[in-house]
């Protein structure tokens, strides 16, 4: 990099880490003053015993909770909309989201409709909609129960329009978190394919920060580490989870998330409309085409690919080895190595070519991307 220029490097969230931090959050609500927080959460992670204790904590402690949790599993504007009129009518003063991708999303998008009321999308990022971002915004904790995103250390949400579900990303720093409660105890109870997947995305996110076209040394070291993180725990947290691999998988898929402010590439951007069109699983649909991106990541990238092979402590300092590290480990955590595996045949092919030359995610990618080498990509995956 050139040390000739000017960079700003941003770090400012508070992470509170460990087995159990998740019983400071009525202690921390009260000394900043708050009593009615909006809890945003999903269908699911309401009904499970943890979120029961984490609501009626805080109620014993004199809090009001109201929650809100109908949301879609790739959320879309009218979710932001209903939550927001959930925090309006019971006059809440603070956001908590407490949940995987979708949840955090949901509740970062509410975070930034309680003062800002024009269309959702007209704060749409990539049209430069951040400049509309003015006002304040309400106090936002969050609380992942995955280890994968990292959405709880972001400042963007991924919301989909109701009709033509294209998605639009809502990106500000104010939309940060002030304090994310990281409790690997929350994920413990993950199913094995729900942690495996979202692990591949958390694996994902780390490398193709850390081979993202930006400069950015802080990010790359961070990356670097999270990827080791991962290949010491992930197979373990899917095989035979423990509190040491869960709490490993969850500080790196937060790194992931610090680490991709420096951009994402051409794995995500295949990634994406495999959920537009089909309703993929995000971490499933990063998982299944890792290994293919990264293969048509290595010429020109070979200096960092073999920093990534010593990382992983392969034998073989090379992006070849790289990739076979990859194929073997979705073997052995049972993630499919064909597209065909995960629903998508020949007709499908061109549509996901069209939307991932349209995705966000691949002009950070080191090598550029042409529509042809994503209908090829797909081709060689499926
Ligand atoms: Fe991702």
């Amino acid at each position: 990099m050139s040390f000739n220029q000017v960079y700003q490097y941003n770090f400012p969230t508070t992470i509170r880490f460990g087995a159990g931090v998740v019983n400071e959050l009525a202690a921390y609500l009260t000394a900043n003053n708050l009593e009615r927080p909006l809890v945003v959460s999903d269908p699911n992670v309401v009904q499970l015993d943890f979120f029961k204790a984490i609501t009626s904590g805080l109620a014993a402690k004199g809090i009001s909770v109201e929650v809100f949790s109908k949301i879609h599993k790739n959320p879309v504007k009218s979710d932001v909309y209903l939550g927001t009129d959930a925090f309006d009518a019971t006059n809440r003063d603070s956001i908590i989201g407490i949940g995987g991708g979708a949840a955090l999303d949901v509740a970062r998008a509410i975070v930034l409709r309680v003062h800002h009321r024009e269309d959702l999308f007209k704060y749409d990022d990539l049209i430069g909609g951040d400049v509309y971002v003015t006002g304040d915004v309400p106090h936002f904790i969050t609380i992942p129960t995955t280890a994968g995103t990292g959405s709880e250390v972001g400042r963007s949400a991924i919301i989909a329009d109701d009709d033509t579900h294209q998605k639009k990303i809502l990106f500000s720093p104010k939309l940060l978190a002030k304090i994310v409660f990281a409790d690997p105890l929350l994920t413990m109870d993950l199913p094995a394919h729900i942690t495996a997947a979202t692990g591949m995305d958390a694996l994902t996110h780390n490398m193709e920060a850390y081979l993202a076209k930006m400069e950015h040394p802080m990010c790359e070291g961070i990356a670097l580490e999270g990827i080791s993180l991962i290949h010491q725990s992930l197979e373990d947290a899917v095989l035979k989870p423990d509190q040491e691999n869960k709490s490993k998988m969850l500080i790196a898929s937060l790194m992931g998330a610090v680490a991709f402010q420096k951009g994402l590439g051409v794995v995500h951007s295949l990634a994406h409309p495999m959920s537009s069109l089909l309703d993929t699983h995000h971490g499933l649909a990063n998982a299944v085409n890792i290994p293919y991106g990264m293969t048509f990541n290595i010429p020109g990238s070979e200096h960092k690919f073999k920093r990534i092979a010593d990382v992983l402590e392969l034998k073989e300092k090379t992006g070849e080895a790289v990739v076979s590290y990859l194929h073997g480990l979705n073997e052995r955590i049972s993630i499919p190595r064909r597209l065909r595996e995960v629903g998508v045949n020949e007709s499908h092919l061109d549509t996901l070519a069209d939307l991932a030359i349209a995705d966000f995610a691949h002009p950070n990618n080191p090598r550029p991307v042409s529509r042809n080498d994503f209908r090829q990509l797909y081709q060689e995956a499926l």
